[in-house]
């Protein structure tokens, strides 16, 4: 350690001033930095380091302020540099200079590809107790850069990703210290870079520091051997320092940090030896997918970008093919990159949600892992949404039976023939094989957008948000829609289900509904005690909930009826009994049994009786909806968020779905399944009823064409 000082490099600040904002800690200084204080406390750190290091200067530039952080002129291990190229305009200026520098000093200097952001030792810091580079990316330098790092350097390079603008450097928020110390700043870093340091770092061996340190910048600190130069930082923080061994050399640095930098910002160190056992790697992984669509307008790029990013990956557009008409789909090719082959998977699963492919010469089987433990999953596992499935199994695509949502897949034989089928964790069975992973998977998204049929996601809109409009009429026209299709679907013997909650009855709309069953407009109704026991209340007392729904008014007693209407109908033995034995007489129930429109009841843990019909076995129950919504063409949800949620993850994409409720939030959420076919409308349910039964009634006298619709929609 003694015999060579080490060597460092340095810019005077002769021309150091904030100019720009290209930090946080830049806003409100610009003009601020006062040089003279600014020259002093350099002189100061440059003296101190001076007593343990050679310092080098490189000749200060004017008009490039921050050429003073010459932590970001590049990387420099083993006598190999790689050049820095900087994010922001503003300072690219600087990497000639540099360049020039390192090159007239004898380094081998490497340079990253022009449209690849990198900010050298900024961002790239060497931990010498463990041999490898730790090295940022998200806010300046990009993740790509990283496997170049570790080609460049041949060292192996560990990637974190930085979330927090004010530490927009590595060396704003870590600092790796002699004999395996690690100063760090947690919050910095994403969750899973959080747990890369922890994995890799022993907690003896941690230093976090608290949040007043760090926007000192304490981990901003240049380490030599035992010494530590830094700006000023708490006594607490000292101490944790001096126990560890440190000498720690305070020098005030506050003009800089009007910059966005301190000591470590103001020094690059030229000797940093190659690690005795350097190989170059990277954990970094990148995958290609292609994207069709109307990307552009249907805004499918920018999702699948987001998804991206905020997956902690990265992403190059290798190929963008524009489609030109209104009409026409664009093309893309993406690479997409992460820090680790378990982040990539998940990134991929989700581009796959949205429709994104694997290019076909690289497309590969799915992955499938055993399941041994019944009703488990392999870890892995591939979790379905709405969206219809396929996955590759001996070369070809097999579409998922029984689609629906937070299922797993599992692939089998039937009749010596593979087929690929949606699974609860539940009915899983030893020995099923269950897709894992990202590989050999594909959904089949419809290409949104420019499809005649994307009007009724533009009713969507103005039904529920657009500009202050909730209007009688906006909701008169989707009401006319969708008469318009239960005519049709009725007519083409399809199959409409309802899904309701007791508001229904409340809000005066279970006489309705009961006409709609009656008219044979519907063909299951899906619901819970709830909606039962006040329509059977009200056919049987007049009231719901106590109320007189033909006055309105609170009946005496009234609150005691809907036990009084499920202790009747208990003696009955249920609710066809009552019908049979004449007890009840009117009323949605009434109605599904006579016309043998078969319910499903389920129940839950604030159920008053209950109904001898409702199931309180909700693993029961949760089969009987789904094997009431099998072959739905149409789901109306009325009111009950609870039944509708649970009646939208059985279903998959393609089924028109509605949504009736006075809550906006219930009907953005189950509306809101990036798919055209669900309308959502935010009304009062009883009158969204009342107009539907006169709209259908009306229709029933005109003849169906499609002339008439599509007047309505325009
Ligand atoms: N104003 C400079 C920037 O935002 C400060 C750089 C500080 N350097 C550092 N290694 N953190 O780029």
């Amino acid at each position: 350690m003694k015999n060579e000082p080490l060597q460092i490099l340095m810019c005077p600040p002769d021309f150091y001033d904030v100019r720009y904002v290209i930090n946080p800690w830049m806003e409100g200084n610009v003009g601020k930095a006062v040089r003279s204080i600014a020259r002093e406390q350099w002189n100061t750190l440059c003296s101190r380091l001076q007593e343990i290091a050679r310092v080098e200067l490189i000749p200060p530039q004017p008009g490039l302020p921050d050429m003073v952080f010459t932590a970001n002129a590049g990387v420099i291990v083993g006598g190999k540099a790689v050049l820095s190229h900087f994010l922001h305009r503003e300072r690219r200026d600087e990497e000639p200079h540099f360049q020039q520098w390192f090159r007239a000093r004898g380094f081998d200097v490497s340079e990253m590809p022009a449209d690849l952001p990198f900010e050298g030792a900024g961002d790239a810091l060497l931990d010498r107790a463990r041999g490898w580079l730790w090295a940022a990316y998200g806010l300046r330098t990009e993740l790509d850069a990283h496997p170049l790092l570790a080609q460049f350097l041949n060292v192996e390079v560990v990637s974190l990703r930085l979330i927090d603008q004010r530490y927009y450097h590595l060396d704003t928020c870590l600092c790796p210290l002699d004999d395996g110390w690690l100063l760090y700043y947690p919050p910095a870093f994403d969750a899973y870079s959080n747990h890369v340091i922890e994995q890799r770092v022993p907690a003896d061996r941690r230093i976090a520091v608290k949040e007043s340190d760090a926007m000192r910048f304490a981990c901003n600190a240049v380490n030599a051997g035992r010494h530590l130069f830094t700006n000023e930082i708490s006594a607490e923080l000292r101490a944790t320092l001096e126990n560890a061994g440190f000498r720690v050399v305070e020098t005030p640095l506050d003009e800089f940090l009007k910059a966005g930098g301190a000591a470590k910002c103001l020094t690059l160190r030229l000797d940093e030896p190659a690690p005795r056992s350097a190989r170059a790697a990277s954990t970094v992984q990148g995958r290609r997918v292609r994207l069709e669509g109307h990307l552009l307008d249907s805004g499918l790029l920018d999702r699948a970008l987001d998804v991206v990013v905020d997956g902690g990956g990265s992403f190059r557009i290798l190929d963008f093919q524009l489609g030109r008409q209104r009409q026409s789909t664009s093309e893309s090719e993406v690479q997409v990159s992460a820090p680790s082959e378990d982040s990539l998977d998940k990134i991929m699963a989700r581009l796959i949600d949205l429709g994104a492919v694997v290019p076909p010469r690289e497309e590969s089987d799915a992955e499938l892992q055993t399941v041994t433990q019944p009703g488990v999953a392999p870890e892995d596992f591939y979790a379905t949404t709405i969206y219809a499935t396929e996955v590759r199994v001996g070369g070809q695509w097999l579409r998922a039976q029984n689609q629906r949502m937070d299922a797993v897949i599992v692939v089998g034989n039937e009749d010596n023939r593979p087929v690929a089928r949606c699974k609860l964790f539940r009915h899983l069975r030893a020995g099923d094989r269950v897709v894992v992973g990202s590989a050999g998977i594909r959904a089949v998204r419809k290409t949104g957008g420019r499809d005649p049929r994307i009007r009724f996601s533009a009713e969507k809109d103005f039904a529920f948000m657009g500009a202050a409009v909730s209007s009688e009429r906006r909701v008169e026209l989707v009401v006319e829609r969708i008469s318009w299709e239960m005519r049709r679907i009725r007519e083409q013997g399809g199959r409409i289900v309802v899904a309701a909650g007791p508001v229904v009855v409340h809000t005066g709309g279970a006489p309705h509904l009961a006409t709609l069953i009656r008219e044979g407009y519907v063909q299951a109704v899906l619901g819970g005690n709830g909606i039962a026991t006040h329509d059977i209340e009200q056919a049987l007392l007049g009231t719901s909930l106590g109320v007189d729904m033909h006055a309105g008014a609170l009946v005496r007693g009234g609150h005691r009826h809907h036990l009084r209407a499920i202790n009747t109908i208990r003696r009955c033995g249920g609710i066809r009994q009552a019908v049979e034995q004449g007890v009840l007489t009117s009323g949605i129930f009434y109605e599904c049994v006579r016309r043998d429109v078969p319910f499903a009841l389920a129940g839950s843990i604030r159920d008053d009786g209950p109904l001898p019909d409702t199931i309180m076995n909700l693993i029961e129950a949760q089969e009987q909806y789904s094997c009431l919504l099998q072959g739905a063409d149409m789901i109306l949800m009325l009111a009950s968020m609870l039944h509708s949620i649970g009646v939208g993850n059985m279903t998959p994409a393609g089924v028109r779905l509605v949504c009736v409720d006075i809550n906006p939030a219930v009907v953005t959420k189950l509306s809101d399944r990036g798919s055209v076919e669900s309308v959502g409308v935010v009304t009062d349910v009883g009158s969204f009823l009342n107009l539907l039964v006169r709209r259908l009634r009306k229709l029933e006298n005109e003849p169906v064409s499609l002339h008439a619709m599509e007047s309505v929609a325009a």
